[in-house]
Parts: C-alpha cells; structure tokens; sequence
C-alpha cells in the first residue's frame, strides 16, 4: 500500500469507513494518482475535495444505470452495482495486445516474432508482458512445423489463462483447405512428420488438431479494449438481454478491434451480430468437414473434394472469395474505393479497425484508410522471406480530475531489423457515461 492511502486511513477514520465500501476502486485511484497531477504533501481541502470526488463518483455511475437505485441510494446497493463488473469505475485501465501474422509452417520464425514482440520469454513459454496475443491464421502450409507450432499454441493459451492473459487463435484459408483435403501447399515432409496421408488426416478431422480447431480457433474475432465492452467476442451489435449492452451501445461502443484472416467484406451477407454470424458458420461448416467419413484422398493427386455436399449456402458463401477466409479487397483495392466502404463494415460490426493476414508485403505492415484497414502479414515464413513483424496495441483510458476520460490507443508495427513503425496514435476526450 502506498503512504498515500494509509495517510488517508490515519488522517480520516470517518471518510474512510465509508471508504471501505469502495475500497478497491478508490484505492486503486489513489494509488495511481501521482500522474494527475497530485503531490505529496497534499493541501489538506484538495484532498478532501478529491475524497468527495471519488465517494460521489460510483453514485453518479450507479444512479444512471439503474432507474430503481435512484430514490433509494445505499452504498450497498452501489457497491453490488460496482462490483458487478465495474469494480474499478474510476480506476486508469490499460491493456497490450500483440498481433501476428501467417506463420505458414515456420516455427523458427514464428519463436524469433513472438520472442521480439515479448509475447514468450526466451524459453518460448508466455511471458506475461502482453494482455492479448492474437494470431490471423494460416499456420499451416508451406513449411513442416505443423505440429510444433499447434502444439506450442496449445501450452501458450494454458500458460496465458494461469496469469490471466488471453490469446485469440483464427482459423486462415490455409487451415480450412487442409480440412477439405485441398493439400496443394502441403510439403512432402510435414506429411512425413504426421507419419503418412492416413494418420494426418486423422488428426486433422477426429484427431488433436482437429479439435483444437474445433473448440480453440475461430474465422473471426471481436476483441473489446475496455473490459467494460465484455470478455473476447462479445457481439455487436449487444443483444437486449447482454449484461455489456448499455457499454456496447455507449460511447466506447466501438472500442473494439476486428481480427479475420481475410478480411469483412463490404458485400458479406453475414457480417452480424459480429463475431457470432460468422464463427457460427465457421464451426458448422469445419464440423461437417471432420465428421467426412471416409475423409475423402487429399488432392493432388486426387480430385479436388470440394466442400461437403451437405454444405449450406452460408458455409459454400463463407469459405468464398468476399468470404472472411479468402477476400482480399482491404489489401488490394485503390485507397478512394475501400476507403468510402470501410466505416459502414466497421459500424455495424462495432469495431474501429479491422486487423488481417493473408495479403503478404513482405516490407512492412500496411496500414490503410489511416489504420482502419491493417494488413500484418509480412511473410514472415522462410517460405517468403519476408521481414518478420508484429502489430502492437495498446489501449489507455484515463480518469481525468474532475470527470471525463481520456482514451489513447497506440498502434504501432515492431520489425526484428528495424526500428517500429507508429501506425497510427489517436487520443480521445470523452465526457460522458462511458458504462
Ligand atoms: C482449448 O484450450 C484450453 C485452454 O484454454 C485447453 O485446456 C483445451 O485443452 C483446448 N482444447 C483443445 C481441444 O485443444
């Protein structure tokens, strides 16, 4: 604890009775309260006033979101609201997020981004320096790391939820057409390294990888930067009966990056609620694909398979080119065209930017429409030879004295051989309710 609350405890038994019904917002305030701007000594009416500001602070928050408090205040009743999800009301929150690109069976590289980026630690276990780490897809393909990489995405997200962090894995083209049995990027020895044709497909469809896909991979996410927003995936536009939704429909509403391998495609029929629409797709459509039985003989040299033929036209429209696995429209369009379609994509998915693979530069990150449109893939695989890359994010909202906010988002490329790249930095004053 820090002198400043305990001069608190020492100096103002009363306020800090009341205090303690608070104690872990108001605390965490005060604990942080040196980079606005206070002092030690504090002039003692400062601080009294300060103390007001933060006891008043949860009520007014309190009285807005439910109708029934109002009349009859009690600092219990508050304090259930405030615990319910928004302990920290006033609290400064700040969150890391790393992203990267199609590994396409390179685990050498893929060590050397995440090492860099400070998702792992020089043992590749997870370091606990970044909040999120997310990953496009395309794993597979093009190298034969296959299994080291899944298996090493697999300890990561473990490690990751014992220390609270998260890591958001995507399913890319790559890994849908090795489910279909479109194995045209298959390397001979990454066969070899699953022991044979017959055992990869195995552990493609009922096997381990397969249910990992199944249950820890999916063809989009949805990631709030405020907590307020929900946990990963969290839809937009909120259903009525979300415990998020006044958030999601407030001003930090889009305060949410979008990540797909491919990209959301201004013509997509599926886009909402963002992410559910189209992930409920996406599993449907990878449970027909492991469930094929016999899996039908990979191509080449065999016939192409195809989807399953009890596809439905939202499955054969997902996996299609404006489709979220394969479009490319982001990447490759003039800057005047995307640029005018781009917002509506990002408002009815609540989103502010929308983060993709599959389209490599093997330069640098493409930022486009001023960071609204971020393609990470460099082709960071040996197969390319690209520069090895990672996006970094990083997210603040401050409590400003006196009320407000003040939210920063940070976005910046970071390469092994060059210096980062800002992609873009946006600082915004908000002055309303924020949950
Ligand atoms: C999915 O991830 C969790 C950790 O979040 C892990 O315990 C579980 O085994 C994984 N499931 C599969 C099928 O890989």
């Amino acid at each position: 604890m820090s002198r400043l609350p305990l001069l608190s405890l020492l100096v103002f038994p009363l306020l800090a009775l009341s205090l303690a019904l608070y104690a872990q917002s108001s605390l965490a305030t005060f604990a942080t309260a040196s980079p606005f701007g206070f002092k030690l000594p504090l002039a003692v009416s400062t601080f009294v006033t300060f103390v007001q500001a933060q006891i008043q602070a949860p009520f007014s928050t309190g009285q807005q979101n439910t109708d029934e408090l109002s009349t009859h205040q009690s600092p219990e009743k508050v304090v259930d609201v405030e615990s319910n999800g928004h302990a920290d009301a006033r609290a400064p929150y700040s969150r890391h997020i790393i992203a990267v690109g199609d590994i396409h069976g390179d685990f050498d590289n893929a060590q050397k981004v995440l090492q860099m980026a400070g998702v792992v630690d020089e043992n590749n276990e997870w370091s606990g320096k970044v909040d999120v780490f997310v990953q496009t897809g395309d794993v597979i393909d093009r190298g034969d790391d296959t299994i080291d990489l899944f298996r090493w995405f697999d300890e990561l997200r473990e490690q990751a939820e014992a220390v609270g962090g998260i890591m958001l894995t995507h399913l890319g083209n790559h890994e849908i057409m090795n489910a279909i049995g479109d194995w045209r990027y298959v390397y001979p020895a990454e066969i070899e390294s699953f022991g044979g044709v017959a055992a990869r497909q195995k552990v493609l469809s009922s096997g381990w990888l397969g249910k990992a896909w199944a249950t820890n991979y999916t063809v989009a996410s949805r990631l709030p930067l405020h907590p307020s927003l929900g946990p990963p995936n969290t839809d937009y536009p909120p259903s009525n009966t979300s415990p998020h939704q006044k958030a999601n429909t407030g001003p930090l509403s889009h305060a949410a990056f979008a990540f797909v391998h491919g990209g959301l495609a201004p013509t997509y029929p599926d886009l909402v609620p963002f992410p559910s629409a189209i992930n409920n797709l996406g599993s449907s459509l990878l449970h027909k694909l492991r469930k094929r039985a016999p899996q039908p003989p990979p191509h080449p040299p065999n016939a192409y398979p195809g989807l399953p033929a009890g596809s439905t036209r939202e499955e054969v429209r997902l996996y299609g080119s404006d489709g979220p696995l394969w479009y490319r429209g982001w990447a490759e369009s003039e800057e005047a065209k995307i640029c005018s379609q781009i917002d509506e994509v990002l408002q009815k998915t609540g989103t502010r930017r929308m983060i993709m693979g599959h389209t490599p530069n093997f330069e640098h990150v493409v930022s486009r429409c001023e960071g609204k449109a971020i393609i990470i893939d460099t082709g960071i695989s040996h197969a390319y030879g690209g520069v090895l890359s990672a996006l970094s994010i990083t997210y603040n909202l401050i409590p400003v004295k006196g009320g407000g906010w003040k939210e920063q988002e940070i976005v910046k490329a970071l390469y092994s051989e060059a210096d980062d790249e800002l992609v873009i930095e946006v600082e915004r004053d908000l002055v309303e309710d924020l949950w």
